[in-house]
């Protein structure tokens, strides 16, 4: 989470980082600032709030060729003007902006610090502090790369130097951070797409690397000093995926994205003979696991206890699924050959790879299944399937999951043929009804608006419930409710009510039941008759071929194993148009960020 920016070239400054800004909003949006350099020295502005709020309050007439920016989610220290970056060392020779965070700050505060007053209470301050305090007795650089090495945790840096111009003094550890390469510029942004729009060649820095980036170039080092020579790469992002276009927000824009990337992902996957293929290393991987651990968080999370069903059903191979914020720290008891499988749309967050640096120190094997080509988690597991769905941009994520139940269900059926599992399953076939499908009910929009409004308008809590997969596309119902309409929301086993949730029911609750499964059919409308004779507000939405009368949406036909593709677009419409009808940021939501990458 945060996201930083920098430009050093030609032309205006300010308008670059901001533009730049903007694109990685989606990152925090607790506060804002830039810094930018000129003749007269380095210029500060800060605000609480958007961009749009940093935008209003930047001096239009100051002029400068070079700078750093930053957009904030507040991990020590409230989100407020003080906290914002950049921050200041006390003299105001150096100005710094920086996502991740210090794990030894108070140590460094304790043992370099005491004679400094430090001006807010981010973890942040105490590295330009110490910057400031090493370079009384070194060169700059030398005191930059000296505060690094003091450094625990995770860092992406930039930082300008009074005394330096000219220069922007990078950094990495853990975060993400780019060098963008122009003809008479250099940029630096968290994300390649925050500065797609002045060029599309970036320079990756690896954890533990400092970049001095100047105008016409940028080098860059190991915290030892050495030399590290690395080309660029072309950055493949279609402006297109990364604007709004004619859609009100970027989540309407997703959740309508999803027939495409279901083609995208079945032309991504599939050999010259129209077979799905995947590479064999990792088929082999699968074959090999008499276990497969996948770790995921929120919506990843959700999408691998589909993933589950589909590898044991397709691949025969035992599944368990875990968080992973609690795996790190209460690791089963594993297998005696586990593989693991890393879900995570970003593929920078946190909590994931914490496990993945875990099991790889332990020697296992990982594949990660990530948007995002050349992430944290992509380099660091051993192989890498992508997803396809193209930058996802409004914080609730909607394409990404679809995606990776895709993906999932290639990567078990694949497997599964290699192990020659029966199957009535042509899996190429089922993924293309199921984008048809997904065209149908981005079609029926205004359906899924009505139930928001019919259901939700002046509620506190609502419940969605299901069995088996059903009960998996529920967690994730609520889970997109929650976030953006902030209504307390539960997914819930239909089957699990009576055990005690039941007692919630009263006259009015919503409960949105999915019906999607033979096995249960007949289970989920008893649960719920048990609710809706407590007073419950419900709302079947079924399969057709499992419909009965009365209920309020019939979804079209697919595959059993696939329905959580399209059982899920209901969900986030309806939570899309809940949240839009209570005047809710639908993107931006509060407290949220896009990727969180703090632990
Ligand atoms: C919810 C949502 C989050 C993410 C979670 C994991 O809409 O987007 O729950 O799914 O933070 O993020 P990734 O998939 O990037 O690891």
């Amino acid at each position: 989470m945060c996201g930083i920016t920098g430009y050093i070239g030609t032309n205006d400054a300010k308008e670059i980082l901001l533009k730049g800004l903007e694109k990685l909003e989606y990152r925090g949006y607790d506060s804002a600032g830039i810094a930018v350099e000129n003749q007269d020295g380095i210029h500060v502005f800060k605000e609480e709030g958007r961009i749009a709020d940093l935008r209003n309050a930047v001096d239009g007439n100051i002029s400068a060729r070079s700078g750093i920016g930053h957009t904030r989610w507040a991990t020590h220290g409230s989100p407020s003007k003080r906290n914002a970056h950049p921050h200041q060392s006390a003299s105001g020779r150096f100005t710094l902006v920086h996502n991740g965070v210090i794990e030894n700050e108070s140590e460094l505060k304790a043992a370099y610090l005491r004679d400094v007053t430090l001006q807010s209470e981010t973890d942040t301050e105490v590295i330009v502090q110490l910057v400031e305090k090493f370079s009384q007795t070194m060169e700059a650089e030398e005191a930059f790369r000296e505060t690094l090495r003091l450094l625990n945790g995770s860092y992406a840096i930039a930082m300008l130097d009074i005394e330096t111009p000219g220069v922007i003094f990078a950094a990495k550890n853990k975060s993400p951070l780019l060098i963008g390469v122009g003809e008479d510029f250099q940029v630096v942004a968290s994300d390649a797409m925050a500065m797609i729009h002045v060029t599309n060649q970036f320079v990756e820095l690896l954890d533990k690397e400092i970049a001095i980036v100047k105008k016409d170039r940028a080098d860059i080092y190991n915290l030892q000093g050495e030399v590290i020579i690395r080309e660029p790469y072309k950055a493949e992002l279609d402006m297109t995926d990364i604007e709004k276009g004619t859609y009100p927000h970027f989540m309407l824009k997703e959740i309508d994205e999803q027939p495409l990337v279901m083609r995208k992902i079945i032309q991504a996957y599939q050999d010259e003979n129209g077979r799905l293929q995947i590479n064999e290393e990792i088929t082999n991987a699968m074959l090999k696991a008499d276990r497969i651990y996948i770790v995921a968080c929120g919506t990843s999370y959700h999408a691998g206890l589909v993933g589950k069903q589909l590898i044991e059903k397709l691949a025969e191979i035992p599944v368990e699924v875990h968080l992973a914020s609690e795996f790190g720290y209460n690791m089963p008891l594993l297998s005696k050959r586990p593989l693991f499988i890393f879900i995570s749309q970003s593929g920078e967050t946190a909590d994931s790879r914490a496990v993945l640096v875990k099991v790889k120190e332990m020697g296992y094997r990982a594949l990660t299944i990530t948007n995002v080509p050349g992430s944290t988690l992509s380099r660091e597991a051993d192989d890498t399937l992508l997803l396809h769905a193209g930058p996802e941009i409004a914080v609730a994520s909607t394409k990404a999951y679809t995606a990776q139940i895709a993906v999932l269900a290639i990567l078990a059926s694949v497997a599964g043929a290699a192990k020659r599992v029966p199957t009535d399953l042509d899996l190429v076939k089922e993924l293309g009804i199921a984008a048809s499908a997904m065209d149908t009910l981005c079609d029926a929009k205004e359906a899924f608006e009505q139930i928001a409004a019919e259901y939700l308008p002046a509620t506190i809590n609502c419940f969605f419930i299901g069995r088996s997969i059903d009960y998996f596309v529920g967690l994730e119902g609520a889970l997109k409710l929650k976030e953006i309409s902030y209504i307390q929301a539960e997914g819930f086993a239909g089957g699990e009510l009576k055990h005690g949730t039941i007692a919630l029911i009263e006259k009015g609750t919503p409960v949105i039941a999915l019906a999607t499964q033979t096995n249960v059919n007949g289970s989920i409308r008893a649960n719920v008759k048990e609710v809706e004779t407590r007073g419950a507000h419900t709302c079947i939405i079924s399969m057709k071929g499992l419909d009965t009368a009365g209920d309020r949406y019939v979804l079209p036909h697919v595959h059993e194993l696939l329905t959580p593709l399209i059982s899920v677009i209901p969900l986030q419409l309806i939570a899309y148009y809940a949240a839009l009808h209570r005047g809710c940021d639908v993107d931006k939501p509060r407290n949220l960020a896009k990727s969180v990458t703090v632990e």
